[in-house]
């Protein structure tokens, strides 16, 4: 019943996640038997297979900070300076609970606090000299309790602050700090850097979330006992001083960041960062065939990343006629890389648990996500209201807006002096904290392991190679039949 993989992706055609489908298998064990830890590249390890790209509206330090704590990794874009992204690496790598997805929110002594819808994402309100996030040594708090007790709501907050709030050490482990909340029965505590400045705050419901994650969701930890960060470079000459630049910064792994990766100048580089540092792990790309795959492999790569034009917001396919459908380059690049216990990390085109489930049952080791994590809180950039609905801006690394910010190194030759976009510019609806909905989408992934009877990716990549699993291509009709139809909105009416 159904096609083995070998049969259905030798046809010639270029399919994507959404063109296929499993069909289900046997069930023998829970869900919660589902492992999902795998490999990024040849030497790290994660428990969860999640990985965010290096594009500057997706990861700096909050977003690299939250998918290591949840057990993923963040790569740090690089359209800025080196040492721009060094400290986003080195602010990353000080964190030593998981991140609270906590606003800081800073007012000066002479300001008023008008609205309590502050308190909704900030347990707290820190008073500093400037009111500003320039500077953050604080002379008093105002909670929610002081703010709902206060008469005349146009009062100066220094008349009412706290100036007695404790604080811990930013140093502190997250147990630590949970016992500490727990046997003084406070709310939330700031968590504040040598010199006073305050870095973090830890509320109580942090605590039962961060406790809550799923079991087995162990955080990325390197041997320097900080969280695992990387951080991507191109290929030009300045990319060999700004890769000095965040391996001294603490980066465990770096990403080649291009467009098409089957180059003279990444081969040099791949060479390049081997000789030098050969204790860090190096992944190359992005490539969607053997052959480009195979000469990457070959130049000595640790992982690859798989996957062009198909990122929500590329124009690459379009613009360049070149790419392939996502599922046929997660599965033939799979096929050559496997050989050489090379893990690849399928890049772009994730909108949905049931997509990650694909690519890591077509032999993706992880998923890299750009859409799919950008709007977050973690995301890079404010939140702004967009037609009555709260978004961020996401935009791709190739958008003409990003490269003139210096990204063209990834969409460019080095020689060329006109800029063509490979990509757009949008915006993203606020999705709350990846700390909340990544658990909830992994165990997403985990039932759709569970269905097709794979208790992990190691034994879903067995299943699929020996042809256990079996897959068909689904109609446009059965496109639509396996999505949402025939419905109209049901609006909640009080009687
Ligand atoms: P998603 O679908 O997760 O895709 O939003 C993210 C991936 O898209 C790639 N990327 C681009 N591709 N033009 C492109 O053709 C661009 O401007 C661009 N920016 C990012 C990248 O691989 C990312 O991980």
């Amino acid at each position: 019943d159904g096609f083995p993989a070998t049969k259905l992706f030798n046809q010639g055609y270029s399919y994507t996640y959404d063109d296929v489908i499993f069909l289900p298998h046997y069930i023998d064990f829970p869900t919660d038997a589902v492992q999902l830890s795998t490999n990024l590249s040849r030497n790290i390890n994660l428990s969860v297979p999640c990985v965010a790209s290096p594009m500057d509206t997706v990861t700096e330090a909050s977003m690299a900070v939250s998918m290591a704590a949840l057990g993923g990794i963040g790569i740090i874009h690089s359209n800025n300076t080196a040492s721009e992204q060094s400290s986003l690496i080195r602010s990353a790598k000080s964190h030593r609970i998981p991140f609270a997805s906590n606003d800081i929110r800073f007012v000066s002594p002479d300001d008023s606090i008008a609205s309590g819808s502050v308190f909704d994402t900030a347990p707290c309100v820190f008073v500093t000299e400037n009111g500003s996030d320039s500077d953050r040594k604080v002379l008093g708090v105002v909670d929610k309790v002081n703010w709902e007790r206060l008469a005349d709501k146009e009062a100066r907050v220094s008349s009412y602050m706290n100036k007695n709030t404790v604080t811990l050490p930013n140093t502190y482990k997250f147990e630590d700090v949970a016992g500490y909340l727990a046997a003084k029965e406070l709310e939330f505590v700031p968590l504040v850097s040598g010199d006073g400045s305050v870095v973090d705050v830890v509320s109580k419901e942090d605590v039962e979330r961060i406790r809550g994650f799923p079991k087995g969701g162990l955080p990325s930890v390197g041997e320097d006992g900080e969280f695992l960060v990387g951080a991507s470079i191109g290929t030009r000459e300045t990319d060999k001083e700004r890769l000095e630049h965040l391996v001294k910064a603490g980066a465990n792994v770096i990403v080649i960041d291009s467009s098409q990766g089957n180059s003279i100048y990444q081969i040099e580089m791949i060479k390049y960062v081997k000789k030098m540092y050969p204790d860090v792990d190096l992944i190359g790309g992005n490539v969607v065939t053997m052959y480009q795959a195979q000469n990457l492999i070959q130049a000595g790569v640790d992982g690859l990343r798989v996957g062009m034009g198909s990122g929500s917001i590329c124009t690459t396919q379009e613009v360049c006629a070149v790419g392939r459908g996502q599922a046929t380059a997660v599965y033939k690049v799979s096929s050559v890389a496997a050989q050489s216990g090379i893990p690849i990390i399928a890049d772009g085109g994730i909108s949905n648990s049931g997509h990650i489930v694909k690519a890591l049952t077509l032999g993706a080791s992880t998923v890299m996500m750009g859409s799919f994590l950008a709007g977050s809180t973690e995301a890079p950039g404010a939140y702004q209201y967009q037609g009555g609905q709260r978004v961020k801006k996401y935009r791709g690394m190739g958008s003409l807006e990003a490269m003139t910010k210096g990204s063209d190194a990834r969409y460019l030759g080095d020689t060329a002096k006109m800029k063509i976009a490979q990509g757009v510019v949008g915006a993203v609806a606020d999705k709350g904290s990846v700390l909340k909905f990544i658990p909830y989408t992994m165990h997403a992934v985990k039932q759709g392991f569970q269905d097709l009877g794979a208790s992990s990716l190691q034994s879903a990549h067995e299943m699929l190679r020996s042809g256990i699993l079996r897959l068909e291509v689904r109609t446009g009709a059965a496109q639509v039949e396996g999505g949402v139809h025939g419905l109209v909105s049901y609006e909640k009416k009080s009687f």
